[in-house]
């Protein structure tokens, strides 16, 4: 079995993180705060976050993020992210309705021009606004914040996603891929 400290970034009340710990008993201990100014010493083996990166608007904001982050991690720690993909130029993305959600951005698509995105819920829209920052600016963001290795990751498709819609209706999706996973090691 591996054992590690891990951490997982959100700023949202943990209320029920907290509560699920209280159900479960795994053994997490959850704070809230800015992944900026983490200030919880080189500790963790492992810190994941989810669509954390995409709410940096500007390169200092990004670096800053990463800093915080690396500064979380013991020398050889992971971190690995799921992000609005940096790669992808969202003004010629494909509509993503079929799969729950749409984007649109904005014609001068240059650093921290707004991405938004609209999640169709069965009880109405919610949008939320990401960033672009181009892959250039997250691997010098990386790098500077002392990372060694870093590894971009597509999606892939899931033999489960493949089994209940079909290849072909993932195709824009995979071919165009929104989101995008990272791997960072110190
Ligand atoms: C799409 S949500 C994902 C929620 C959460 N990371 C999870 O895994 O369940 C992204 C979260 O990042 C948070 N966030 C944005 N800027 C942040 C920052 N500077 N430090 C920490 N969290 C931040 C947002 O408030 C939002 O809750």
């Amino acid at each position: 079995m591996f054992m590690c400290n891990a951490l997982r970034l959100m700023t949202q009340s943990p209320w029920l993180a907290r509560r699920q710990e209280a159900e479960h008993g795994l053994g997490i201990e959850y704070q809230v705060g800015d992944a900026k100014n983490l200030g919880l010493g080189p500790n963790y083996d492992l810190v994941v976050a989810a669509y954390l990166l995409n709410y940096a608007s500007d390169r200092a904001e990004l670096a800053a993020m990463c800093r915080g982050i690396a500064s979380s991690l013991k020398p050889g720690g992971r971190f690995v992210t799921v992000n609005c993909n940096p790669a992808l130029d969202f003004r010629r993305a494909p509509s993503y309705r079929p799969y729950g959600f749409e984007t649109r951005t904005t014609d001068d698509y240059r650093e921290g021009a707004p991405i938004t995105w609209t999640f169709h819920l069965d009880d109405g829209l919610f949008s939320i606004e990401n960033y672009y920052l181009d892959v250039a600016l997250h691997e010098a963001a990386f790098r500077d914040a002392g990372f060694s290795t870093i590894r971009w990751h597509p999606p892939r498709l899931s033999p489960q996603g493949e089994q209940e819609f079909g290849a072909p209706f993932w195709r824009p999706f995979l071919k165009h891929p929104p989101a995008t996973f990272i791997e960072c090691v110190k």
